[in-house]
C-alpha cells in the first residue's frame, strides 16, 4: 500500500521546486524503498484563478484524506488586489486551521559547506542546529475580532486579537519538550510577558508544564525581542525554541538567514495523534515564499522543498533512514561545491538551475 501525498505546488517558484520533489518521490517508488501515490491540487493564486477561492472545498477534502500534504508556496503581485478573504495566503491559513496543524517545526541547520554563505561570521553559524517550534493555529493570526472599523469621524480603527488558551500553550509546549529530549535537552520559551497578558500566561503554563512533566529538560525564558537579538549574536546557544504564531513567524525568518539562505529551510506542520488510527495530519512546506521576482526563471533553490519532503518521511511515515538519505544527498551535493544562485555567496561558481540542483541531489540518492 502506498503513501498518499497530496501535492500543492501553489504559485511563483512553487511549481518549479515541487517538480524536483516529485522526481525524488518517484525515484523512491521505483527503487522500492517506499511507495508514494501523488495527487495534485491548487492553492493560493492558482486556486483563485481557477475557482475564485484560495483553496476549494474539494481540495480541502483531498488534503484531509491524504497521509501528508506537501505545499510549496503561495502569493504574488498578480493577486495583490483580490478580496482579503480569498487572498492566496488564506488558502494556507485554512489548511493549517481546518486540519488543526497546531505545531510548526522549523529546523535551522547550517550545512558546513554553506557557512560562508551566511551573513554572519563562519564560527558563529558553522554546525548550527536549532529547532523553532512555532504555535500555528492560534494567536493573532486567528484571534477575533479581526477587523477594520469606521469610527465615523474620518478615522478608521484596525483590530487584531492576540489570544491563547491554556490547552493551546500546553500542547505546543509538550511538543517542544519532547523534541528537546531527543536533541540536546534544552528549551527556550519566548514571549513578551513584559507587555502582553498572553505572554504572562504563556510563561506560567510553560513553567508549570516543565515542573510537572519535564523537569529533566533544561528550560529558560527569553523575551521575544531579546531572543531575536541573541539569534544573531550567538545562535548556537539554542536547541529548541518554543514561541507563539507571530513571534515564530518572525524569528524563523531570522533563523533562516543564519543557514545561508531562506532557500534552505524546510518545515513541518503537525496535528495531534488521532486516538483511533494513531495517525496525525501533517503538512510540509518550505519556510520561503513564492519569490515572484525569480519565478519562471528556473533558478530557484529546491533544497528547502526537498528537505520538507524529507521531514514528511521522518514525521509522517517513520522512514527516518530514507529521510537521512535525503539529508546526506543534500550535504554531499553542497560538499561538491554545487550551488544555486542564492547560496553562491561571493564564490565564482556558475550557479545551477532548479532542475540541475534537483538532478544532482537525485544522482547522490541513486549512488547511495
Ligand atoms: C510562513 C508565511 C505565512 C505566515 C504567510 C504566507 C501567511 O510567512 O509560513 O511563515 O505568515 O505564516
Ligand atoms: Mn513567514
Amino acid at each position: 500500500m502506498g503513501y498518499k501525498l497530496f501535492v500543492l505546488p501553489g504559485d511563483g517558484i512553487g511549481p518549479e521546486v515541487m517538480a524536483e520533489v516529485e522526481k525524488i518521490a518517484n525515484f523512491f517508488t521505483k527503487e522500492g524503498s517506499a511507495s508514494f501515490e501523488i495527487e495534485k491540487g491548487l492553492v493560493g493564486g492558482a486556486a483563485y484563478d481557477a475557482h475564485g477561492v484560495a483553496i476549494s472545498d474539494a481540495d480541502m477534502a483531498r488534503a484531509d484524506a491524504a497521509d501528508a500534504v506537501l505545499l510549496a508556496a503561495v502569493g504574488g503581485p498578480k493577486w495583490d488586489h483580490v478580496p482579503y478573504e480569498v487572498r492566496p495566503e488564506a488558502g494556507l491559513l485554512r489548511l493549517r486551521k481546518d486540519l488543526k496543524l497546531f505545531a510548526n517545526l522549523r529546523p535551522a541547520v547550517c550545512y558546513p559547506a554553506l557557512a560562508d554563505a551566511s551573513s554572519l561570521k563562519r564560527d558563529l553559524v558553522d554546525g548550527l542546529d536549532l529547532m523553532i517550534v512555532r504555535e500555528l493555529t492560534g494567536g493573532v493570526y486567528f484571534g477575533e475580532p479581526k477587523q477594520i472599523i469606521d469610527l465615523g469621524n474620518g478615522q478608521q480603527r484596525a483590530i487584531d486579537t492576540q489570544v491563547y488558551d491554556t490547552y493551546e500553550i500546553e500542547r505546543i509546549g509538550r511538543i517542544a519538550f519532547e523534541l528537546a529530549r531527543k536533541r540536546r535537552n534544552k528549551v527556550t520559551s519566548s514571549e513578551k510577558r513584559n507587555v502582553m497578558k498572553s505572554g504572562v500566561l504563556w510563561n506560567q503554563i510553560i513553567t508549570r508544564l516543565h515542573d510537572q512533566e519535564f523537569p529533566d529538560v533544561m528550560l529558560e525564558h527569553q523575551l521575544a525581542d531579546a531572543l531575536g537579538m541573541q539569534l544573531v549574536r550567538a545562535p548556537k546557544q539554542f536547541d529548541v525554541i518554543v514561541t507563539d504564531n507571530l513571534f515564530g513567524d518572525l524569528l524563523s525568518d531570522v533563523a533562516s538567514m543564519l543557514t545561508g539562505s531562506l532557500g534552505m529551510l524546510p518545515s513541518a506542520s503537525l496535528g495531534a495523534y488521532d486516538a483511533q488510527t494513531g495517525k496525525r495530519k501533517a503538512l510540509y512546506e518550505p519556510v520561503h515564499g513564492s519569490a515572484p521576482d525569480i519565478a519562471g526563471k528556473g533558478i530557484a533553490n529546491p533544497i528547502a522543498m526537498i528537505a520538507s519532503f524529507g521531514m514528511a518521511l521522518r514525521y509522517s511515515f517513520d522512514l527516518g533512514a530514507l529521510a537521512d538519505r535525503i539529508d546526506h544527498a543534500i550535504a554531499a551535493t553542497l560538499d561538491k561545491g554545487l550551488r544555486t544562485g542564492d547560496i553562491k555567496g561571493n564564490s565564482t561558481v556558475t550557479p545551477l538551475s532548479t532542475t540541475q540542483m534537483g538532478n544532482a541531489i537525485l544522482k547522490e540518492l541513486q549512488a547511495g
